[in-house]
């Protein structure tokens, strides 16, 4: 820990002195890829930053240090960030003092960390998910040395996790908040638990803590982070602390007015945990449940541990205890093996459920998980075939699900001047009003549906 306060300390005064002889502070750039865990974690790294003297920069042409906060979840991300990076290399030539940085979880695979090294050496610093605590020493080591430095160093085995006081926040209204790490499930097909390591709950103290000030900073809507939220609370010591008690302690705190939570796995949805998103007036009636494919085969394959029958009958649980649900959806189509019998038990899980929304994803080979060793994979034509008919059959549902709102007045949390969502995750455009900043709530009369938003008139 003092370690990383020397850091600190020789960053600030390499900073001042930058400062002093030019004028001006050095800028940051972080660009962030993949999902909300990310988007937090670069939250948290901007901390950092400006803690060291750093201040963001609005442009990344401004910037003296970019840093990349990759992803990895399908092979099309990592291909973006190749492309991106790879364009700096001539930008880094004309401009040597520049120091660029690559993180997250793409970097976690020690293979990608070597390609780097090897191939991109105006790279100056490579670190991973676990280690992303360490960026200043990192960055002072690089630029003590001149030298690139690669460390992916996993510390996952320490029982506490270092968390990172955040005081910079990419909305003033909403902020998302870790309450665990890493995931245990082993998804055949996923990346994930190599690249973020064991599942660890947040002490829930620390959760409240963090929530409490975040409530005292303005914010009203806060999403829980976790890629199992509902196992929260496995190995901590406090044996009261389960995700259904996280809640109720959540809603009780002032100022917060939403409570939203991903993401959720249909496996474990306890009966608890319904009545729980059922009673707590902040929790939003919204829940993303992914479903990933409606074959009960493919689901064993990839390792779900849930059958068409219980995700059916959990949704309607789900429906029956509060008939105004919002459900939404994460479906793979093309997983290896898939038959064309398969692709259908998705499409009548699709039209059974009705969803709000949900995230389509072609199949994407990863190495090193059990499904990339398969050989029985499907043409990419046959994919994107049933990628297509999948969304064909989707649209309507989801249009259908916004048409059923026309003429309702519902409250809107206002996020940009014309912009904001329902407490059902709907995207709702408003004509411009004045004297509106994000986190107003307004009453809004839908008079519009379209397939991923509404539209209506602001209410008085
Ligand atoms: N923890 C979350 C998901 C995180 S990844 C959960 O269990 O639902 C987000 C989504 O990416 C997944 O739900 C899945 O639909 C998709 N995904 C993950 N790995 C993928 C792969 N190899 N190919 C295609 N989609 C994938
Ligand atoms: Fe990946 Fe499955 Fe974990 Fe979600 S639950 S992150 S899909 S392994
Ligand atoms: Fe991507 Fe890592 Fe999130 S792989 S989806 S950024 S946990």
């Amino acid at each position: 820990m003092t370690e990383q306060k020397d850091y600190r300390y020789l960053l600030t005064a390499h900073n001042d002195h930058i400062f002093n002889t030019t004028g001006t502070r050095p800028q940051f750039f972080i660009r962030t890829y993949g999902c909300q865990m990310n988007s937090r974690d670069s939250e948290k790294m901007s901390a950092l930053l400006m803690q060291l003297g750093y201040t963001p920069a609005t442009h990344q042409d401004n910037a003296n240090f970019i840093l990349f906060n990759t992803c990895c979840v399908r092979e099309s991300a990592e291909d973006k960030v190749f492309g991106h990076i790879s364009r700096l290399k001539p930008v880094k030539a004309e401009n040597p003092n520049l120091m660029i940085g690559v993180c997250g979880c793409m970097t976690q695979q020690s293979i990608i960390a070597q390609k780097i090294e090897k191939k991109l050496p105006y790279i100056n610093l490579v670190f991973g998910t676990s280690n992303r605590h360490r960026l200043p020493e990192f960055l002072w080591r690089a630029i003590q040395t001149g030298a690139p430095v690669i460390d992916i160093t996993e510390d996952d085995t320490l029982p506490e996790i270092k968390d990172i006081a955040v005081t910079t926040r990419d909305f003033p209204h909403k902020a998302g908040v870790n309450i665990m790490y890493g995931c245990d499930n082993f998804c055949a097909y996923c990346i994930v638990p190599y690249v973020r390591g064991r599942e660890r709950s947040r002490p829930m103290a620390d959760v409240l803590q963090e929530i409490e000030t975040l409530a005292a900073d303005g914010v009203k809507e806060v999403m829980l982070l976790g890629q199992n939220v509902n196992a929260y609370g496995k190995g901590l010591r406090d044996e009261s602390a389960t995700f259904p008690e996280l809640l109720r302690n959540v809603n009780e705190i002032n100022g917060i007015e939403r409570i939203r939570f991903m993401t959720s796995h249909p496996k474990d949805f306890s009966e608890s945990l319904i009545a729980a998103v059922k009673d707590l007036p902040k929790v939003c009636k919204a829940i993303h449940l992914p479903l990933q494919s409606g074959s009960t085969r493919v689901l064993a394959d990839m390792n779900r541990m849930y059958s068409q029958d219980e995700y059916i009958a959990l949704a309607k649980r789900l429906q029956t205890a509060m008939p105004k649900i919002a459900l939404s959806t994460d479906i793979i189509v093309g997983y290896p093996g898939e038959t064309e019998a398969d692709f259908e038990a998705t499409l009548k899980v699709v039209r059974q459920v009705g969803f709000s929304g949900a995230f389509t994803f072609m199949y994407s080979k990863r190495s090193g998980t059990p499904a990339a060793e398969r050989t029985d994979t499907i043409p990419p034509k046959v994919v994107s075939e049933r990628f297509d008919r999948l969304t064909a059959e989707l649209y309507p549902i989801l249009k259908a699900y916004n048409q059923a709102k026309i003429g309702e007045t519902i409250d809107v949390m206002v996020e940009e001047p014309t912009k904001g969502r329902g407490a059902d995750n709907t995207l709702v455009h408003f004509t411009s009003e004045k004297n509106l900043s994000p986190g107003n709530m307004i009453h809004v009369r839908v008079t519009e549906a379209k397939t991923f938003y509404v539209i209506g008139e602001v209410v008085k």
